[in-house]
């Protein structure tokens, strides 16, 4: 096909690189390792937003093209900014997104409910003379919304027009998919028009980088986001399978999933890393302006799988997952530093919740696809996908066929002791039960 070449990296290994669409029957067994260069990222409703470790489409299209049929439903257990889904719906497939962070369900909602071309382009007309309207008289200090060192991460012009497109947003006459849309597509703006760094998962202030924010900002780039986005969001539209039904359940956890057993024909996801992206604190700003959050993240950080944070009686002893290797490099890091050893097991015992509460909704021989990649604690290499086999294992799955992802980002550059840039794509089989 033409789209696929093989390649040699400079550590000698074979790769085989796919350009675009992931071909459905690509030969694909253990060990295998691929390049994908995505071309979709951006493609229909899917560019809305930014999301840390978002999937690019190609990969859960492939996935479920290739393990469902037409009707089916799937399950997304960590949906994050809900690519599987937008896929899912894409393909004619329903499906279910559980995610903890209201503000993930939020932004995934948007893209997969269609909006009527005639009022989605009127608001949008109503919203550019709102800005062309603009004076900073016309909003008073008292509508600010208040948050956590909101004039640091702010300048007064910045919160004023933040302020002022919030207003004209809710004041609009339109139905409130299309007042979401366009919350969304204001969120867009904001780490760009906040003084934090733009470019890092962590939201901080760089002074080093001396970045410049300038009155007008706000307004400028919110117009330039509607251009994209309206006819992004307008030809998603147009491709929508009306017939099929895609569902963020707001009370569920991927711990905690509350669907009967064997609902589910497929579950594809991209789980947190252990000790990886704090997820709460990427998008802080954005909760604060779309009003998931007022002050404290703490509850919704404690939800999290993978997170930092645990409290100091649970880390007195070591813990064991069995697994041995696991086992292993957790006793290592616990000899340095019993904390983050802890947040490792928990990350795992999580995730092995996690593999039971899908199996338990799955059908008997649905697929449960996990792409999770390595990472580092404390200097110890901490293998996630080698150690979640095993635990699946013991549940119940079976290990179909486990394949490799190359990160692009770090294709070439990073030593090959120190790789983290391997996602590897596992897929679990639902042992049909005996008997
Ligand atoms: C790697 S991201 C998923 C990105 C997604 N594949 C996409 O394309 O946008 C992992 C997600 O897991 C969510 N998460 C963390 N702990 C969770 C839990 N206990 N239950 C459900 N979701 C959780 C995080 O909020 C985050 O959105």
């Amino acid at each position: 096909m033409e789209n696929i070449t093989k390649i040699v990296n400079d550590f000698g290994e074979s790769i085989v690189r796919i350009d675009g669409n992931i071909p459905i029957d690509l030969p694909a067994k253990n060990g295998d390792r691929f390049l994908f260069i995505s071309h979709d990222q951006s493609f229909l409703t899917h560019g809305l937003h930014k999301y840390p470790a978002k999937f690019f489409p190609e990969l859960p299209r492939w996935l479920i093209k290739r393990y469902s049929r037409e009707n089916d439903w799937i399950l997304d257990p960590f949906a994050g900014s809900g690519t599987t889904n937008v896929e899912a719906l894409l393909s004619r497939r329903n499906s279910v997104g559980i995610d903890v962070d209201p503000f993930s369900r939020f932004i995934s909602k948007v893209k997969v409910t269609p909006l009527v071309e005639k009022e989605l382009k009127l608001a949008q007309k109503v919203l550019l003379e709102a800005v062309l309207e603009y004076r900073p008289s016309l909003v008073t200090e008292s509508d600010l919304p208040d948050f956590p060192y909101r004039d640091n991460w702010f300048n007064k012009e910045i919160l004023l027009e933040l302020t002022y497109l919030k207003q004209r947003i809710h004041a609009l006459d339109t139905p409130d998919a299309i007042k979401d849309f366009f919350k969304v597509c204001l969120s867009s703006i904001i780490r760009a028009v906040s003084n934090a760094d733009d470019n890092c998962t962590r939201t901080v202030i760089r002074k080093k980088l001396n970045k410049l924010v300038r009155p007008s900002d706000a307004l400028n780039r919110f117009l330039k986001a509607l251009s994209v986005k309206v006819p992004k969001m307008t030809a998603f539209s147009q491709n929508y399978p009306s017939d099929i039904t895609t569902d963020f359940p707001e009370d569920m956890d991927a711990r905690n999933i509350k669907y009967e057993a064997n609902y589910f024909d497929l579950a594809v996801t991209s789980p947190p890393y252990v000790n990886a992206v704090d997820y709460p604190r990427t998008h802080q700003l954005e909760m604060y302006w779309l009003g998931f959050a007022q002050d404290s993240l703490t509850a919704l950080k404690k939800q999290n799988v993978g997170t930092e944070s645990v409290s100091a009686s649970h880390y007195k002893v070591r813990h064991e997952i069995g697994v041995p290797e696991a086992d292993k490099v957790m006793a290592n890091i616990f000899e340095i530093d019993p904390r983050r050893a802890y947040i490792a097991f928990k990350y795992l015992d999580d995730m092995r919740k996690n593999l039971i509460e899908v199996y338990k909704v799955l059908r008997d021989g649905g697929r449960y696809i996990v792409v999770v990649g390595n990472n580092r604690i404390r200097g110890q290499l901490f293998e996630n996908w080698k150690y979640l086999m095993p635990i699946a294992e013991d549940i119940g799955f079976e290990i179909e066929t486990y394949f490799g992802s190359e990160i692009i980002k770090h294709f070439i550059k990073v030593p090959r002791g120190e790789r983290i840039n391997t996602d590897w794509i596992l897929v679990l089989k639902k042992r049909q039960k005996h008997g």
